[in-house]
C-alpha cells in the first residue's frame, strides 16, 4: 500500500512535472496557486532519464507525467519511476493535441493504470480539476474507506418491454443534471443492453472491461471506465458483445457496485430480466428497487410474484417502490393504477403516462427529458421519481450516520 503523501505544511508538497514543454510547470504553478490547502514546491525535467535524476534527488510526493500514449517508452519510465521512488503517486497528464479530439483510449488509461498511474489531469490544467486529483490521489493513498457514499436504485420489471431502460435513462439524467459527475448509470442488461444507445455513446470502454480488471477496480479506474454523457451523467455500459456477458459474475458485479455507491453520489441500475445470481449481487448492494410495471394482466401478475421475492432477499416494502409506465397508448381494458394497487396490495408510488416520444427517442439517442417543456406531463413524472430517489438518498445517508456506518 502506498504510505500517506507528504503534504505537511512544514515541508510542503514536492511535485515533479514530467514534459518536454516547458510551458507545462508554468501552467501548473498557476493551477497550483488556487488550490490553496495544498502549498506545493514544483520541479520539472524535460526528458524521461533527467525526471528519474530529479525523482531520486527529490523523492517527490507526485510526479505529473505528460503522456500521449501508453507506448513502451513510456511504460518502461514508469516501471523505473517506481524503483526510485516506490511511494511518490504518478498522475497523468493528457496533452492538448488528445483532449482536443477526445481522451485517451480506454486500453491506454488501463495498461497506465497497470504501470502505477494514478490519475489523470487534462492539459490545460484547470485549477478545479487538479483539486479534485490532489483531493482523490491523497484520499487513495490513504486505507480504502468502506464508508457507503451513494445511494443504490434498481430498477427492476417482471417482465420485458415495461419500460425499465427508458425510465432508468431518464431518471439518471434528470439526477445528473441536478448533480453532475456523481450520477452513475449501470446497464446491468447484459445481454441485450440499450442505455449507451438511448445516450448516443459509443462504447470503447463497458462493465467488462471493469470485470477484468476487478483486482484493480478502485474509484480512479471505475470513473475511467464510466463513460462521460453531455448532461454530466457517467455510464458504465453493458457488454457490446452478448458472448462478453457471460464473464460477468456475481462476485465481479458485487464489487461493481460497491465501488460505485463509494464513488459516485446515486448509482442507478438498469437490470435485465432473469433473477440470476448477478442480479442476487446487485440486490445485496441496492438501497431501493424501483419495480416498473404496465396495465396489463400478466404483467402486474409477474410484478405480485416480485415483490415477496424481494422481500424474502432482504428488500421489504419500505424499501421498494411501484411505478406503473405506459409504453403503449391505453387500450380498452387496460387496468389504472388505482386496480394495479388493489392487485398488488399496496400503493402505487409513481405513474409515467405514455409518450410517443419515449419511442422516438430510443433511436435518436438524445432522451426525451431534455426537452422537458415539450414533454410536461412525462417530464413531470421523470422529475417526481428523481425527487423520490434523491431523498430516499438523504434519508439513507441520514440512516446510515445514525447507525454509524459512515
Ligand atoms: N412512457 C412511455 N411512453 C412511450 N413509450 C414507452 C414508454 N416507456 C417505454 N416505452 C417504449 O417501450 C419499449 C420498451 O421500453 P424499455 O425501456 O426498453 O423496456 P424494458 O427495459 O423494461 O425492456 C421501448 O420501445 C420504449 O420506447
Ligand atoms: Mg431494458
Amino acid at each position: 500500500m502506498t504510505p500517506p503523501l507528504n503534504d505537511d505544511s512544514e515541508r510542503g508538497l514536492h511535485v515533479l512535472v514530467v514534459s518536454p514543454d516547458p510551458a507545462l510547470e508554468e501552467e501548473f504553478v498557476g493551477a497550483m496557486a488556487d488550490v490553496s490547502m495544498h502549498r506545493s514546491l514544483v520541479a520539472s525535467a524535460p526528458a524521461f532519464r533527467s525526471a528519474l535524476e530529479a525523482a531520486r534527488r527529490r523523492t517527490p510526493a507526485i510526479v505529473f507525467v505528460e503522456l500521449m500514449a501508453a507506448s513502451s517508452e513510456v511504460l518502461d519510465f514508469l516501471k523505473d519511476l517506481r524503483e526510485v521512488t516506490s511511494s511518490a503517486v504518478v498522475v497523468g497528464v493528457v496533452p492538448q493535441e488528445v483532449t482536443a479530439i477526445g481522451r485517451l483510449p480506454g486500453a491506454d488509461v488501463i495498461s497506465l493504470m497497470r504501470a502505477g498511474v494514478r490519475d489523470f489531469v487534462n492539459r490545460p490544467l484547470a485549477s478545479t480539476e487538479l483539486r479534485d486529483v490532489l483531493d482523490r490521489v491523497v484520499v487513495s493513498a490513504r486505507p480504502e474507506s468502506a464508508a457507503r457514499y451513494g445511494h443504490v436504485a434498481a430498477f427492476l420489471g417482471s417482465k420485458g418491454g415495461v419500460g425499465r431502460s427508458a425510465l432508468a435513462v431518464n431518471v439518471a439524467c434528470r439526477l445528473a443534471q441536478w448533480h453532475a459527475d456523481e450520477v452513475l448509470l449501470i446497464d446491468a442488461s447484459l445481454q441485450s443492453g440499450a442505455c449507451a444507445l438511448m445516450l448516443d455513446l459509443a462504447t470503447p470502454t463497458t462493465i467488462v472491461d471493469a470485470v477484468r480488471e476487478r483486482e484493480r477496480l478502485d474509484r480512479t479506474l471505475l470513473r475511467h471506465l464510466a463513460l462521460r454523457h453531455d448532461s454530466g451523467l457517467r455510464l458504465l455500459a453493458a457488454p457490446s458483445d452478448p458472448l462478453e456477458a457471460a464473464e460477468v459474475d456475481d462476485e465481479a458485479m458485487l464489487r461493481i457496485v460497491t465501488m460505485a455507491h463509494r464513488s459516485f453520489r446515486y448509482v442507478i441500475v438498469d437490470t435485465g430480466l432473469s433473477l440470476d445470481n448477478v442480479l442476487m449481487a446487485i440486490l445485496d448492494a441496492t438501497d431501493t428497487a424501483w419495480v416498473v410495471t404496465q396495465g396489463t394482466v400478466p404483467a402486474v401478475g409477474a410484478c405480485a410474484r416480485l415483490l415477496p421475492t424481494l422481500e424474502g432477499l432482504g428488500l421489504p416494502a419500505s424499501r421498494t417502490r411501484v411505478i406503473v409506465n405506459a409504453p403503449q397508448p391505453s387500450f380498452s381494458g387496460e387496468l389504472r393504477p388505482v386496480d394495479v394497487a388493489d392487485r398488488l396490495q399496496r400503493d402505487v408510488d409513481h405513474v409515467v403516462p405514455y409518450d410517443r416520444r419515449v419511442g422516438v427517442s430510443m433511436n435518436t439517442g438524445v432522451p426525451p427529458i431534455f426537452s422537458a417543456h415539450r414533454w410536461q406531463r412525462l417530464g413531470r413524472a421523470i422529475t417526481g421519481i428523481s425527487e423520490s430517489i434523491s431523498s430516499a438518498g438523504t434519508t439513507s445517508i441520514e440512516a446510515d450516520v445514525a447507525r454509524g456506518r459512515r
